[in-house]
């Protein structure tokens, strides 16, 4: 590997706390952004080709199993759709295959930047699918590992055969996490981060890169 530095044997990239990101002038972004915006955290590109490992382990571990993909909305939505692209694209070219069925839960726990107390679990489908099945939970970003945790409880209530976890980012919090993603793309400093879905008051889900917002945008999208 070129870069092991930057990789622990607990396979995530670790973005350390002095990481200040790339200068916004060396990307492409949207211009109603511009104020918005400090820095570049993680490019687009190397989301992608983060998340395209992440199918390559999650296909060799859990190849030609049936899996109900559990898409955690809606700041999942950009790595869910693209890592089932990934799976997709491993399931055509090899002797394995992935059969997947796709299902969505949609969480708010958020207000601000601050985590709320209370999760909420708007809606989405019957998970009674889940019964019996292997489950991969798709979400972005595992922070205090209190959502994921009521998650988790929440998913085994339906019997499913097994449970995986996917995260995109998981922070380094104190006293965060009772168990860790099972498969995780990147560990990040206990930062606000936006983009690639992920919002702030529902604002920076349409910017690719994952990016660190201004003080002054925390106060413009204020609710
Ligand atoms: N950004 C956006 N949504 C979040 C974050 C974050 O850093 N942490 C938990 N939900
Ligand atoms: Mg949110």
């Amino acid at each position: 590997m070129a870069d092991s530095g930057s990789v622990r044997e607990d396979s995530r990239i670790v973005i350390e706390d002095d990481w200040p990101g790339y200068s916004l002038d060396l990307f492409t972004y949207p211009e109603h952004y511009c104020e918005d915006i400090e820095s570049v955290y993680i490019p687009h590109g190397i989301i992608m080709d983060r998340t395209e490992r992440l199918a390559r382990n999650i296909m060799d571990d859990l190849g030609d199993h049936d899996i109900v993909v559990l898409c955690v909305l809606k700041g999942g939505y950009k790595f869910c759709a693209d890592l089932v692209e990934f799976i997709k694209g491993l399931s055509r070219n090899s002797s394995k295959s992935l059969l997947m069925r796709v299902d969505f839960i949609r969480l708010k726990s958020y207000l601000n930047d601050q985590s709320t107390e209370d999760l909420h679990i708007l809606g989405g489908e019957d998970l009674s699918v889940l019964s019996g099945k292997n489950v991969l939970i798709v979400e972005a970003i595992v922070d205090t590992g209190k959502t994921m945790k009521a998650l988790l409880e929440h998913v085994e209530t339906f019997g499913p055969k097994m449970v995986k976890v996917a995260g995109l980012l998981v922070k380094r919090v104190p006293n965060g996490l009772g168990t860790p993603p099972d498969y995780v793309g990147f560990e990040i400093p206990n930062r606000f981060v936006v983009g690639y879905a992920l919002d702030y008051n529902e604002y920076f889900r349409d910017l690719n890169h994952i990016c660190v917002i201004s003080e002054a945008a925390k106060i413009k999208y204020k609710v």
